[in-house]
């Protein structure tokens, strides 16, 4: 598990960029923290694979109901990253699977994430 955020520090419908690695390469993704429900993806839209956001941890549209691609204008549903609409319609971001302890989030995945010295922090737990 590779740590994220604290959650106490997100409003509700805050976004917060975060690196992690995927076991092979590192990668960035972001947080949409909806109170209870708390999503990741990713931080490639599906139309270029170019990050989605041009300022830091801004990643909704002006509604704050979607996930808005800066350079293109796609929006995704935040829930699920779908794309409704742009020029990715249909397709969706890739979910970052995490897990909440307590009021900290981390991000889990298939591969190990492995520690500075090269090992695996696998099941050593928060
Ligand atoms: S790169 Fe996101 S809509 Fe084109």
């Amino acid at each position: 598990m590779q740590f994220i955020c604290d959650l106490t520090e997100l409003s509700n419908l805050d976004c917060r960029e975060f690196a992690f690695s995927d076991g092979e390469r590192q990668a960035v993704g972001f947080v949409v923290n909806r109170g209870e429900e708390t999503v990741a993806y990713r931080n490639e839209c599906p139309h270029t694979g170019a990050p989605l956001n041009w300022q830091e941890n801004q990643f909704l549209d002006l509604s704050r109901t979607e996930i808005q691609c800066a350079l293109h204008g796609a929006r995704f549903r935040i829930a699920d990253g779908i794309c409704l609409y742009g020029p990715c319609l249909g397709q969706s971001l890739k979910k970052i699977d995490t897990l909440k302890v307590k009021n900290r989030l981390y991000a889990a995945g298939p591969k190990p994430v492995t520690d500075q010295d090269g090992g695996s922090v696998w099941g050593k737990g928060p």
